[in-house]
Formats: C-alpha cells, sequence, structure tokens
C-alpha cells in the first residue's frame, strides 16, 4: 500500500450529481436573500421563522436525492482501506452517511440534526423547524435550530482535523472551490506535512495540488479509488 495515511475532503461538489446545487453555481441565492444573509445567527435571531423555513426547504431536497458513485466509491475506500482513514465533509447533506461513510466529520454539522439552544445537545430531527419544534433535554423545552455551522461560527471539530491533516501522507480534495476557510487551508497544511496531493474538480481550483484531475466526480473518484485499492 503506498499510502498510509489518507485525508480527504469533500465540498457541494460531490453532491452535485446526485441533484443538490452547489454554492457558487447557485449564486448563492435563496428567495431572494443572499445565503450568507439567512445562514447566520443574526438572521437567527432577528427572524428565526425565515431562517427554519430555509432549513426545512434544504431538508426537503435532501429527501429526494440519493448519494452518486462518488459517495458510494468513498465508502469502499474506508472499508477496504488498511491503513488511517478520514473523510472530513464541508457539506450538510447526509449523503456520505447514507452511502455508508461513518469514519467521517461533518465539518460543517449536518441538516439530519438538531441543537438545543440551551444545552447544544444535539439530536436527531426529523420534524420541521417551523412548527417550534422544542428540545429533548430541557423542562420546559428550549428553543432548537439546524445543527448546521453558520457564517462566523467555527466549524466541528477542527483539532482531530489538524491532527489527521499533519500526519497525513495523501490529502484529496473533491469538489469545493477552495474559497472558503478553514477548510480552503487544509491543502497547505497537507503539503507542509509532505503529504501527496489530488484535486478532483471540473475545472482547476486555486490550490497547491501536486496533481489535479479535471472531470465529474462520479467518473474519476471510483477511478481513484480503485487506483488507491490496487498500490
Ligand atoms: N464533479 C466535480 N466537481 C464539481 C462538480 C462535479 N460534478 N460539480 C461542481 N463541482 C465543483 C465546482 O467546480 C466547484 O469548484 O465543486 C465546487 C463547488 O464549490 P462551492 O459551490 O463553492 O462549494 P464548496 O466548495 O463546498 O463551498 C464551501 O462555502 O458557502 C459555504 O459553508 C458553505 O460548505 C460551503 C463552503
Amino acid at each position: 500500500m503506498k499510502y498510509k495515511k489518507v485525508v480527504i475532503l469533500t465540498g457541494a461538489g460531490i453532491s452535485a450529481e446526485s441533484g443538490l446545487s452547489t454554492f457558487r453555481d447557485s449564486n448563492g441565492l435563496w428567495e431572494n436573500h443572499r445565503v450568507e444573509e439567512v445562514a447566520t445567527p443574526e438572521a437567527f435571531a432577528r427572524d428565526p421563522d425565515l431562517v427554519y423555513r430555509f432549513y426545512n426547504l434544504r431538508r426537503q431536497q435532501l429527501a429526494k436525492v440519493l448519494p452518486n458513485a462518488a459517495h458510494h466509491a468513498l465508502a469502499r475506500l474506508e472499508r477496504e482501506f488498511p491503513g488511517n482513514f478520514l473523510l472530513v465533509s464541508q457539506n450538510v447533506d447526509d449523503l456520505h452517511q447514507r452511502a455508508g461513510s461513518r469514519k467521517l466529520i461533518a465539518m460543517h454539522g449536518e441538516l439530519s440534526k438538531a441543537r438545543c439552544i440551551q444545552t447544544e445537545e444535539v439530536f436527531d430531527f426529523q420534524g420541521d423547524f417551523s412548527q417550534r419544534a422544542g428540545c429533548q433535554c430541557c423542562r420546559p423545552a428550549s428553543k432548537i435550530r439546524p445543527h448546521v455551522v453558520w457564517f462566523g461560527e467555527m466549524p466541528l471539530q477542527m483539532e482531530h482535523i489538524g491532527r489527521a491533516l499533519r500526519d497525513a501522507d495523501l490529502f484529496v480534495a473533491i469538489g469545493t472551490s477552495g474559497q472558503v476557510y478553514p477548510a480552503a487551508g487544509f491543502v497547505a497544511e497537507a503539503n507542509r506535512a509532505g503529504a501527496h496531493s489530488i484535486e478532483i474538480n471540473l475545472q482547476s481550483g486555486s490550490g497547491t495540488f501536486a496533481q489535479k484531475r479535471c472531470g465529474l466526480a462520479s467518473h474519476l473518484v471510483p477511478r481513484l479509488v480503485d487506483e488507491l485499492l490496487k498500490t
């Protein structure tokens, strides 16, 4: 096995072929609101129902889509790769989980979960946010919020991700424009650790990758996984 410690980062582009629009391709608008205006603590404080409506719609979209060949290939790599493996996703959809990925950090949170605003407790939530559902941990129940990292908030499990990047000998970024930090800085950390770095994207991005593979994730990711499991 050529590589022993693999870190993979995915972005919205890996879910594009499942039918979920990416951030930069959908000009970032929703109901004429910029996503950056809705997905923020300030928007939630100002107009929780608007934010609830935004996330309800995204959850309804989620119910209609399926993981694609790229998601399934990464779940296979996790199962069959004998070395250290970590998948870090910026996506809040549950397509990696539904494809079977378990060694996964959803660094921007998960649409399928909610969080108590008092205790920060996280729980699976299938309901309708706008029904003013309450948390399951307080008496009386407190307000809940989507378990999604908003603009201006700290991504999740950054310590764990940093340790994995410093230890990696292979870093692969799939379907991310590399415009939002800290994820956009992961390739530089991996390069500093001496890892080989590969980018899979429709077009060449801005990051300094040792190797860039241009094309559809659903074609290129299964091919990369076959290569990694053969070496
Ligand atoms: N195959 C491979 N790459 C693709 C595909 C595809 N089928 N379709 C789109 N892409 C690429 C685009 O070329 C683009 O570089 O996926 C990338 C998507 O970029 P963004 O829309 O910027 O999404 P992402 O990089 O995940 O955004 C990061 O920004 O808005 C915040 O928190 C949000 O997690 C998000 C973060």
